[in-house]
Order: structure tokens, then C-alpha cells, then sequence
């Protein structure tokens, strides 16, 4: 067994707005910190399942007898949070080659969480819903990864109110920069509201992906991550480059590390994995 961590880090990636890197930034920061030598568990809150489906899970929703996030939500009898997951794989579930990503594990999510607001809203201490549910397995992991679906409604505040940490993921644009302030009025209302149990979330990075690296495009954009700088400071993580290794990553169905390693925008993730402050355990 490696070394673990004293206490389990949980990671919320959030942001308003969709499309801003979410998904990439949990499922490539999870592959990064497994092979770190990390006990690693995704939770995927999105109704899209983009991060289960780059972790190797199509429709979870259509595996047969395989509970998701919904039958906890709903509160499906005989099931149990360790019953919705799996091990995250390299490759599409069922293809020649695919294999488990070792330390690295999911928390599978269903279409069905298209109405987990609903759901959410009808439920006594309905902000506590995610922390309760997590806490069963949360001393089964090094790091818990939340993947939040791109607004502010009740899933979202689940997940603020779950994790200790919050990093909030923009674009390089002017107007994704400025709606960084509503994240962070919510992060403060969270903290007002659960503070005093402990339960208050901390913004610890801003990441900006899908940096373009040509200059005719890149002028404005430099600009806009050099304000971030000027406004925001060292929570400014290490920028994530444009690349079209993140597309085909996506296609492939493997997280960059495994898919490409060497590659620049792989690489960036590193430096952001390294100034969230984890280490290496594992040689
Ligand atoms: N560094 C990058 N280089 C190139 N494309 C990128 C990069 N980062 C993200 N993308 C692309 O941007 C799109 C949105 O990324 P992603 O799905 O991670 O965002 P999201 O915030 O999770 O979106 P949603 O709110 O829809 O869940 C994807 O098509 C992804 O391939
Ligand atoms: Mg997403």
C-alpha cells in the first residue's frame, strides 16, 4: 500500500457557465494525481456525463443493473453508495485493449440527473444531500473530485458545501473573467450559511484553459489572463494551453496522461496538479 494523505482533499470544479473546462480539468487532474500514487474517486454531477464518458463510460444510464448517482438521489432500496463505483478505464468499456486506470475511480452519473434539481429542492436540508451521501467512502480516498455541471443551482451548492476546496475554471475572456465575481458571492453566501460547522468552502485556484498559443489570436486573450494576474494574484493557477491532444483525448476516451503524456497541455496539468500542492508518493 503507498503512503496516503492525512485527510482527504475534496475538490470542487465549478463555474457558472458551461463549456469553460470543467470536465477536462477533473478527469486530467484525476489521472495526474492516480499516477501521482493517490487514491482518487470523480464524482461526476453532471447530467451530461462527459467526465464518466472520458473515463471510459458511455450511457451509465444503459449498463445493466449498474446503479448511478440518480438511484441515490431517488433513494433506490439496497442501494448503497460504494454500488454506483467503478474503476475508471483507458479506453471505451468493452474494447479491445481497455484497461482499469490504477488508483483511479468514478462515481457514475445518469441523463436521470436532469431533474436533480427538482429532486434536491423537495429534500429536507437539501444543501446537505452531496456531503451526506460522499461521507460513507470519503476515508476511502486520498482526493475527492467534483465535477460540477456549468451553473449555480442546487447541485453546484451540494458540491461547494461538499468540498473544502474550490477551483473555479474560465476561458480566457472578458466576460468569463468577470463572472468569476458571482462564483466567488456564492462561495461567501455558502460560507455565511455553513461556516460555523465547518463546512466552508475556500476558492484556492482559478484555472484558465484553452489558452490559444498563436499570437494572432492570442493577443487579447494574454491580455485577459494577465488582468486575471493584476485582480486575483497567486490564485491564478498555471494556464492550460489550447491543444487538440484535449479533443482527441476525449475521442480515445483516455485522460491526457495515459492518451499523451509528453504532451505540452499534459503537461500543464502537471504544473497545476503541483501548485494545488500535491506531491508525488510513488517513484
Ligand atoms: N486546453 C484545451 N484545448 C482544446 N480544447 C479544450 C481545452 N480545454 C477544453 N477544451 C474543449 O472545450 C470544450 C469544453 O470543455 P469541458 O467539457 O471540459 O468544459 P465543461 O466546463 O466541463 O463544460 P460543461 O459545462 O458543458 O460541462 C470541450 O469540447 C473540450 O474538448
Ligand atoms: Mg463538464
Amino acid at each position: 500500500m503507498p503512503p496516503s494523505l492525512p485527510e482527504t482533499r475534496i475538490i470542487a470544479f465549478t463555474n457558472q457557465a458551461g463549456g469553460a473546462g470543467k470536465s477536462t480539468a477533473t478527469v486530467t487532474i484525476g489521472a495526474w494525481l492516480a499516477e501521482f500514487g493517490l487514491k482518487v474517486l470523480v464524482v461526476d454531477l453532471d447530467a451530461q456525463s462527459d467526465s464518466a464518458q472520458a473515463l471510459g463510460y458511455d450511457e451509465p444510464e444503459q449498463m445493466d443493473g449498474q446503479p448511478t448517482l440518480y438511484n441515490l438521489l431517488i433513494g433506490t432500496p439496497g442501494v448503497g453508495i460504494r454500488d454506483t463505483i467503478v474503476p475508471a478505464l483507458a479506453g471505451a468499456l468493452g474494447a479491445e485493449g481497455t484497461k482499469p486506470i490504477e488508483g483511479l475511480d468514478i462515481l457514475l452519473p445518469s441523463a436521470e440527473l436532469e431533474s436533480a434539481e427538482q429532486l434536491l429542492t423537495g429534500q429536507l436540508a437539501r444543501e446537505l444531500w452531496l456531503t451526506k451521501t460522499l461521507a460513507p467512502v470519503a476515508d476511502d480516498y486520498d482526493v475527492i473530485l467534483l465535477d460540477c455541471p456549468g451553473n449555480l443551482g442546487l447541485v453546484v451548492v451540494n458540491a461547494l458545501v461538499a468540498a473544502k476546496e474550490v477551483v473555479a475554471c474560465v476561458k480566457p475572456t472578458w466576460k468569463e473573467l468577470r463572472a468569476l465575481t458571482r462564483i466567488e458571492q456564492t462561495i461567501e453566501r455558502i460560507s455565511q450559511s455553513f461556516g460555523p460547522n465547518g463546512a466552508a468552502p475556500e476558492l484556492v485556484g482559478i484555472l484558465i484553459a484553452d489558452v490559444p498559443t498563436t499570437r494572432s489570436a492570442g493577443a487579447v486573450y494574454d491580455d485577459s489572463v494577465k488582468q486575471a494576474r493584476d485582480a486575483y494574484g497567486d490564485l491564478v493557477l498555471p494556464t492550460i494551453r489550447r491543444s487538440t491532444r484535449v479533443p482527441d483525448s476525449y475521442a480515445a476516451q483516455k485522460p491526457l496522461p495515459v492518451f499523451d503524456r509528453v504532451a505540452e497541455v499534459t503537461d500543464d496539468f502537471n504544473a497545476v496538479v503541483k501548485a494545488l500542492g500535491f506531491a508525488r508518493l510513488k517513484k
